[in-house]
């Protein structure tokens, strides 16, 4: 059976514009200049963005995390180090992140290599988290096939059993860095003649280069 036709959802941009004259030299300016701009419209989760990894046959996988921390070295998220992404980074430390800001019409790339971020740093961001997600991160064992969702209920109940006061921070949960190598910011136009701009780290320095839409 046919499906909806959705030929004709489509869009065109016009909202603003990125110029070279306009533009910070360091790329992550440019992300703070935008990430700031962003979370005025965006809503609660304008940190969402989609982490790109390689599977075991090459596939590649996206799926969206939080970035929590950014700056000069890098971009951070936090997950389960036993995650299916954990195993991925594990065998090939390269991945990319993408942003999709709706409201300002704006994408932004970041591809690079993987480090994962040291224990001190992981264990001040994980006694941040709410109670809830605490618990959570030593309840799920992500990624992996579970019999039903009362499972994850009843590890929920054993964890509160086991910490009932304080919750250290599981050795399979942490942070990891994404070190850019790449940073390209995108700007819808209209007539779909978008304005692209990529950043490539050069031995000491960044150089930028503007793309054809
Ligand atoms: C809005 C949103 C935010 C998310 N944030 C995270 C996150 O910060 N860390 C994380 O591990 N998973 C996060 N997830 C879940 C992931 O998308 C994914 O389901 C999970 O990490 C398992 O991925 P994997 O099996 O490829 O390792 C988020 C999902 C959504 C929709």
């Amino acid at each position: 059976m046919a499906k909806e036709n959705i030929q004709g959802v489509r869009k065109d941009y016009g909202i603003g514009e990125l110029v070279e004259s306009n533009i910070l030299e360091n790329p992550i300016d440019q992300f703070e200049l935008w990430f700031k701009d962003a979370a005025k419209t965006e809503g609660s989760e304008v940190n969402a963005c989609v982490l790109s990894t390689l599977d075991e046959n090459n596939y590649p996988e996206g799926r969206v995390v939080l970035l929590k921390f950014y700056a000069d070295d890098g971009f951070t998220f936090y997950t389960n180090y036993q995650s299916n992404k954990a195993k991925q980074l594990a065998s090939h430390p390269y991945a990319s992140m993408t942003f999709y800001w709706k409201t300002k019409e704006r994408q932004v790339r970041v591809k690079g290599k993987i480090e994962k971020v040291p224990a001190e740093i992981s264990d001040a961001y994980f006694q941040e988290r709410p109670e809830g997600s605490r618990i959570g991160a030593w309840a799920s064992p992500q990624s992996q096939v579970i019999p039903n969702r009362e499972f994850l209920e009843q590890r929920v109940k054993q964890i509160r059993e086991k910490f009932p006061t304080d919750i250290p921070r599981p050795d399979f949960w942490g942070g990891y860095l994404l070190i850019p190598v790449e940073v390209e910011f995108w700007q819808g136009r209209s007539s779909r003649l978008h304005d692209r701009i990529v950043y490539s780290w050069n031995q000491d320095h960044w150089v930028s280069k503007r793309l054809a839409p």
